[in-house]
């Protein structure tokens, strides 16, 4: 289309429509990624009114792509895109879009997000201990990895050692019972061997590590898990079982007493009215 005539058939439709002008579309602003086990998402403000939002999103190997389109929400899943290529710099443009004929020939106003890459950057969830024993002078644990959004061909789940492989680690913090001393261990893989004390317990908690980060570089702490072995599991039981059974005789006294209070109650509030309607009925 010629220049000149764009410029004056947006001017009249300007005019067309007052107070509609689309240089005043707002554009997004506070961009944030928010990524957790690569489950991607893209937060931006502020609410739309009378327009929506495209998110095109792009990385240097990565040819642009388009997202929630036309979208009334400030938010938008990415994880697809971002997981074709995790090691990848994205960048995303939040397009303001009129949602009418106008801006087709429009440049469409956008905000540009900061540089996200995955690979360096998506938070590393918590891991979870799979499993655990103490046997003799050796403890054993086994860790799970986070699981990713994404799954293999037969459909199970894949999982962050399927991304990150050798540049993952655990480190296993453990600590004897009732001590405060901490230890801790390194493995490339899932598994802790170590050497401790066969008569004491020990507490322990796992922390995944990608050391070649320079951010982000640990995930949150798995929860804390201890041995048994010198506690004498069947006393306990039995100690258990005695507090259960004695709260129940206690509830089953306490339900007996209130029931022959309102039943006592009941015979006794009937007996008076019997004894009220009595003469009236005699005279
Ligand atoms: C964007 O973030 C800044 C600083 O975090 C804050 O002061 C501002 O209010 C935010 N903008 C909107 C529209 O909420
Ligand atoms: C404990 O260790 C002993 C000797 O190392 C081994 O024979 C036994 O199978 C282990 N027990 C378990 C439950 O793994
Ligand atoms: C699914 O496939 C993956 C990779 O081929 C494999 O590691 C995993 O064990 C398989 N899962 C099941 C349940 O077969």
């Amino acid at each position: 289309m010629v220049p000149g005539r764009t410029l004056l058939l947006g001017a009249l439709l300007a005019l067309a429509a007052p107070g509609s002008g689309n240089s005043e579309v707002p554009t997004a602003v506070n961009i944030t990624w928010t990524s957790i086990n690569f489950k991607t998402l893209l937060k931006w403000l502020p609410e739309p009114t009378n327009y929506a939002y495209t998110v095109e999103i792009f990385g240097i190997h990565t040819n642009i792509r388009r997202k929630c389109i036309h979208t009334k929400e400030t938010v938008c899943d990415v994880t697809d895109i971002i997981l074709e290529n995790v090691k990848d710099t994205y960048t995303a443009h939040i397009v303001s879009d009129m949602l009418s004929n106008i801006d087709d020939f429009d440049e469409k106003p956008y905000a540009a997000s900061p540089k996200f890459t995955p690979y360096k950057q998506t938070l590393i969830g918590k891991p979870t201990i799979q499993s655990s024993m103490q046997n003799g002078s050796k403890l054993i644990v086994l860790v799970q990895d986070p699981f990713i959004p994404s799954t293999f061909p037969n459909e199970s789940l894949k999982s962050i050692r399927d991304i990150f492989k050798d540049d993952l680690e655990y480190v296993l913090y453990y600590w004897k019972d009732k001590s405060s001393g901490k230890k801790n261990a390194k493995t490339k893989s899932n598994q802790f061997e170590i050497d401790v004390d066969k008569e004491e317990n020990y507490c322990f908690f796992v922390q995944a590590t990608v050391p070649s980060r320079t951010e982000n570089r640990n995930s949150l702490e798995s929860k804390v898990a201890c041995t048994s072995i010198s506690r004498n599991i069947l006393h306990e039981y039995q100690i258990d079982l005695f507090v259960i059974i004695g709260a129940a005789v206690l509830v089953i006294i306490i339900i007996i007493i209130v029931v022959s209070v309102v039943i006592y109650k009941c015979k006794k509030e009937k007996a008076e009215t019997v004894k009220e309607k009595t003469p009236l009925n005699d005279v």
